[in-house]
């Protein structure tokens, strides 16, 4: 080969191969014991870089090596700066690992020029939860070329994720983070379904339909395999394009590739799921708390609520919906309030219809009316005008601004007015606050009753057995309540706190139109969890309220609404038995099925505590300090006649009591293992007699066979 053909050859691999790219340059790896030339002020970044976690913080990762700053040395409230000697930018990029606290300015890595930050990059948190993980993050420097430059690592945050997380500082020819990667789907089919990986870090994703923002949300978006699906119901935006993007994906990841439309939601079938409940209602997907906007309208129980579409996780407040002829078989209905931007939710509020007495709705075409919190705005009021599928909202939002959250509206006939009962709160003090209101629009304060917490609710009983008499009942999220008078404008106290509900309850709301007049709650069932399931907590029965007079005065009760006793299968009686103590007997042995709906009377008598063990779980009354416990939840109680009436409903996640007619309710987490007997009962201390037994298997409520 001639020297010529080789220089041509050579140039020809370099015109295929390109120029080699400059290496990278290394500004900081924090692998060494201190921070070498870096200046430190302040005590969140300690003498030099941590080595991984550090106490009391979530599990760190995806920093290189062992070494990384940590600012989280101290806790969240330790604050200080470091700051790198000057170096010159070289190369077009700069990349590096970045976690912990959202907050510019106050968690975050900067670049200073000339005294000015050029650039600036943060974590990704604001929320409880979320995640300990660095991921790339890359500057384009290219412009500043030539420049000398620092980088400043600032913690000026106290509280909740205020600490920030860096490693591997490089200048490079290459960017490691990805730009936002979008992909494009026709919205040709019911479902548009999201892989969800519960441990993914949390990330900022948008679906645009045709051109505008269509939904901004956060998700643990799966980079593998999927742990299960969430979606959302796409039929309205029929066959429009759909670009689904997401922020911060490593640079190499398709996991936006398996976002597809699809006519089923991916995954188990749905309300099979093991653990699913089957006669109290769950969202089919992701998280829900709160009921709202509880209201009879046409035909259909309207049920929305706080829903996160998008993970297990509380967030992302919308409004979900379902609907039901008999409060006990629910459709799951789209989405009805999306928060109108991110960060601005859809927080709780009520629903009423509008047949001309408020300024939307006329007798010919009633509307439902929604009064919900807008997180970034106060109290807002959306209508509906297609029996509560999707709403518009009202231009002159706000109608009430203040600091609190979630209006409950009810119209006052004796006054011909409405009128919003709606939590606020300032500086120590919590309240309830009393709006009233001609047209649904223009609202006006009338009254407040201190030291309530959330979700209130106003309503009229009659005390039953005294003709004539009724009282108002203003009650909270925790369930307790008072009774008094009301007279359209001010709440005049007549009682004491009281409490009905115990255990896993919360934020309880009561329908508004009823047909028949009753008043029917539903109550959060908080707490009540699911974690292998695509789903999480779950509602309470519906329940029928009563107000009746007792020993210690008139009283709340609740019984489950009739309608759920068309899931029983069959009713059997069982036997009276009588029970000694120390000698526990199977009262109704194994194969009863897993879905119960069962009363059982105890007879003291000489007992001192008689325990029903259903499968698993343990139902005590302690006749010695008066007390009804399942599971965690115990609740005062005192027997009627030396007597105490339960009626018990078990599901796959909980177990409901209703002790003595509905004197007191329970709601109970609870697994029970339905391999074991059905009920056993012991006593201790003495005799006790099981009476007026009765048992009936449940079918499910999601079985749609008539039979
Ligand atoms: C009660 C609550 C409400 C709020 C909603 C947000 O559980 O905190 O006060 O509106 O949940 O999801």
């Amino acid at each position: 080969m001639t020297l010529s053909t080789m220089t041509i050859m050579l140039t020809s691999l370099v015109a295929i191969l390109g120029p080699a790219d400059p290496p990278p340059i290394l500004i900081a790896d924090f692998e060494s014991a201190d921070y070498g030339d870096w200046t430190v002020t302040g005590t969140a970044f300690g003498d030099g870089p941590a080595r991984g976690t550090l106490p009391d913080q979530m599990d760190v990762s995806g920093y290189l090596g062992d070494g990384l700053v940590n600012s989280y040395r101290g806790g969240d409230d330790a604050m200080g700066t470091l700051t790198s000697p000057t170096f010159r930018i070289e190369r077009p990029y700069l990349n590096m690992l970045i976690g912990g606290g959202d907050y510019p300015e106050q968690t975050c890595v900067q670049l200073i020029v000339e005294n000015e930050v050029v650039r600036e990059a943060t974590g990704t948190n604001t929320r409880p939860g979320g995640s300990e993980r660095l991921d790339w993050v890359t500057w384009d420097i290219d412009d500043l070329r030539g420049q000398n430059a620092r980088i400043r690592i600032v913690d000026e945050r106290r509280g909740g994720w205020g600490h920030i997380n860096v490693d591997h500082i490089v200048q490079s020819s290459t960017k490691r983070q990805a730009g936002p990667q979008s992909v494009t789907r026709l919205a040709d089919s019911q479902y548009l379904n999201l892989p969800v990986d519960r441990d993914a870090p949390v990330r900022r994703m948008t679906i645009t339909a045709n051109g505008a923002l269509w939904s901004e949300f956060e998700i643990r978006l799966a980079l593998d395999e999927p742990d299960f699906w969430v979606f959302r119901d796409v039929s309205r935006l029929r066959d429009q394009p759909l670009v689904i993007a997401a922020e911060r994906l490593p640079a190499d990841s398709n996991a936006l590739e398996a976002i597809h439309v699809d006519d089923v939601i991916l995954g188990a079938p749905m309300y099979d799921e093991p653990r699913r409940p089957q006669f109290h209602f769950t969202s089919r997907r992701g998280w829900h708390n709160d009921p709202n906007g509880l209201v009879y309208f046409d035909g259909e129980y309207h049920l929305y609520y706080q829903r996160n579409p998008y993970g297990w996780d509380w967030g992302n407040m919308h409004w979900g919906h379902a609907v039901s002829p008999d409060l006990i078989h629910w459709t799951e209905l789209p989405v009805a309030i999306p928060p109108r931007e991110f960060g601005d939710w859809a927080f709780s509020g009520s629903a009423i219809i509008d047949d001309g007495r408020g300024a939307f709705g006329s007798s010919e075409r009633p509307a439902l009316i929604a009064a919900l919190t807008s997180t970034g705005r106060g109290e807002i009021i959306s209508v509906s005008r297609d029996r509560g599928r999707t709403f518009e909202e009202f231009e002159g939002n706000p109608v009430v601004t203040h600091r609190g959250r979630d209006p409950k509206i009810i119209w006052h006939e004796p006054t011909k007015k409405w009128v919003m009962v709606v939590y606020d709160e300032h500086d120590d003090e919590r309240w309830i606050a009393f709006y009233v209101s001609d047209d649904l629009r223009a609202w006006e304060l009338t009254d407040r009753v201190l030291d309530f917490y959330e979700c209130p609710d106003l309503f009229e009983l009659p005390v039953e057995g005294r003709p004539g008499v009724t009282l108002w009942v203003l009650s909270a999220a925790d369930g307790r309540y008072l009774l008094g008078d009301f007279d359209g404008r001010e709440y005049t106290t007549r009682s004491g706190k009281h409490q009905l509900w115990y255990g896993n309850y919360y934020a309880a709301q009561t329908f508004d139109n009823t047909p028949d007049g009753r008043r029917i709650q539903i109550g959060w069932g908080r707490g009540i969890t699911f974690p292998e399931m695509p789903f999480n907590q779950q509602m309470t029965i519906p329940h029928t309220l009563t107000l009746r007079p007792t020993a210690e005065g008139v009283r709340l009760f609740a019984e489950p609404v009739t309608e759920l006793e068309t899931l029983r299968t069959a009713e059997v009686a069982l036997p009276d038995v009588e029970v000694d103590p120390d000698k526990p007997l199977t009262w109704v042995g194994s194969g009863a099925g897993d879905l119960l709906d069962m009363e059982a009377t105890i007879v003291l008598e000489e007992a001192e505590m008689v325990a029903l063990r259903i499968f698993t779980i343990s139902l005590v009354y302690d006749a010695i300090s008066k007390k009804l416990k399942c599971g965690d939840v115990e609740a005062p109680l005192d027997p009627v006649d030396g007597r105490v009436r339960l009626r018990i409903l078990v599901d796959r996640g909980s177990i409901e009591v209703f002790a003595n007619d509905g004197r007191i309710a329970l709601s109970v987490a609870a697994r029970p293992d339905t391999d074991a007997e059905t009920v056993v009962v012991s006593t201790q201390g003495g005799t006790a007699k099981v009476v007026d037994g009765r048992l009936s298997p449940l079918k499910s409520a999601w079985t749609r066979t008539e039979d």
